[in-house]
């Protein structure tokens, strides 16, 4: 089956197409096409990212990624004019996204409808007014093309963002054996997931404040970088060596805590306050700088490693995965990578692809695979409310 996935929950306008083959036990996934346009360089003189100036961009967006996803996946085909079916209702679903329509209306009636089976699209978690521009440009295409729409989560995407090696092109088959222990970092999310089988998702712990990738992003801003914070700041990190340091190192809270919640807004406020003392001292320049960023970074890693170990001691998974943006941290797989191969060689350790760490429209369309032979969550409308993965701690599902 092929996927066309669609990604607009925050900055990032991505369009994918992937196909899927096999059973939920042994899913099998190529990427026919990978493209996400950053929005990074609009948003930066904000210092982060603004929602309306994100919709605005996802509704320019689109169709330019869609045509460029099409053209490398090999699925457009020119052809004669056209008339598009369903036009009222097409302007009807796109009458907010007035630039949206007006190309959606120009270019998709000059191609055949391509050889998909369905439209995945993020329904939420996200920034509403982004992802409203992705759901009803998905829905608007689904209505032109007749394709049945999956809805997905996005936090689901970043999970199942493992089970593909894009870079390859090959049909990948990563077996997932459950229970499953997911570490979730991203921007908005901070939670360790007990997974005991496709969709069953029990919450074990999460952050009481920030999340880790606002904490990197925050963090960065107090140390003068620019936005994204967080690869800025892992790349200040790297010039340091933290022995160095004539510093105290930065707290790690909750780190023995008893249970598996995190908390990141302390330690942020200890580097404010450590940056604070520094400019007193005419001391906050660039190695002071260099070695606050190894720290927190570190800090980060100690947190998060410590705690995913106790669940491991826990609950004995097969598997531990890591998803979301901040998975994307090189010394974080490292010494996530370093420490299981030494101490857990038998739990297999499944780590997104780089690129797939970010959000991408690629984990998209295999969320939407897996939920479609799932079959039974086959839904053709947007639910109107959007559920988080998880509402609270327990056994519960996105149906
Ligand atoms: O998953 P994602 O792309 O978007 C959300 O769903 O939130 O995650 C974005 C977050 C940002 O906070 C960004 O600073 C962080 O991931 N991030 C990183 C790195 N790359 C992205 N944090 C630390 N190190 C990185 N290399
Ligand atoms: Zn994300």
């Amino acid at each position: 089956m092929t996927i066309l996935g669609i990604e607009t929950s925050c900055d990032e306008t991505a369009v994918s197409v992937v196909e899927g083959k096999g059973g939920l036990r042994r899913p099998k996934f190529k990427v026919l096409a990978h493209v996400v346009s950053s929005q990074t360089a609009i948003h930066a003189p904000w210092g982060g990212v603004v929602p309306m100036l994100a919709k605005r961009e996802h509704g320019k967006n689109l169709i330019p990624v869609l045509e460029k996803t099409l053209n490398n996946s090999k699925l457009k085909t020119k052809s004669v004019k056209q008339q598009l079916k369903n036009k009222n209702e097409i302007e009807k679903i796109l009458e907010r996204e007035p630039e949206l329509l007006e190309q959606f209306l120009k270019f998709i009636p000059t191609i055949k409808p391509p050889r998909i089976d369905a439209i995945a699209v993020t329904y939420g978690p996200g920034l509403e007014p982004a992802l409203w521009a992705g759901i009803n440009f998905a829905r608007g295409l689904a209505r032109a093309w007749q394709k049945p729409l999956i809805p997905v989560n996005h936090m689901e995407g970043h999970i199942y963002s493992v089970l593909v090696q894009s870079a390859k092109r090959k049909v990948q088959n990563i077996k997932i054996k459950f229970p499953v222990l997911a570490l979730l970092i991203s921007g908005g999310h901070t939670e360790l997931i007990l997974i005991r089988d496709w969709f069953e998702y029990e919450l074990l712990g999460a952050t009481r404040d920030d999340a880790v990738g606002e904490a990197f992003d925050k963090v960065a801003r107090l140390l003068d970088l620019p936005y994204p914070g967080g690869p800025a700041l892992s790349k200040l990190a790297r010039n340091t060596q933290l022995k160095d340091s004539p510093w105290a190192p930065l707290p790690r809270p909750m780190i023995n805590s008893p249970d598996f919640d995190f908390s990141f807004s302390g330690l942020k406020t200890a580097v404010l306050y450590r940056v604070n003392d520094l400019k007193k001292q005419n001391l906050f320049n660039d190695e002071a700088r260099t070695a606050l960023a190894a720290d927190f970074e570190q800090a980060v890693i100690d947190v998060l490693l410590v705690k995913t170990i106790k669940a491991i001691e826990k609950y004995f998974p097969k598997a531990l995965l890591i998803g979301g943006g901040v998975s994307a941290n090189q010394p974080l797989r490292r010494q996530f990578t370093k420490h299981f191969a030494k101490h857990y060689p038998t739990i297999n350790l499944l780590l997104p692809e780089q690129k797939l760490s970010l959000d991408n429209a690629t984990m998209i369309a295999v969320a939407g695979y897996l939920r479609l032979i799932k079959g039974s969550t086959l839904k053709t409308r947007i639910p109107k409310k959007v559920e988080p993965l998880i509402t609270a701690r327990g056994n519960l599902t996105l149906d």
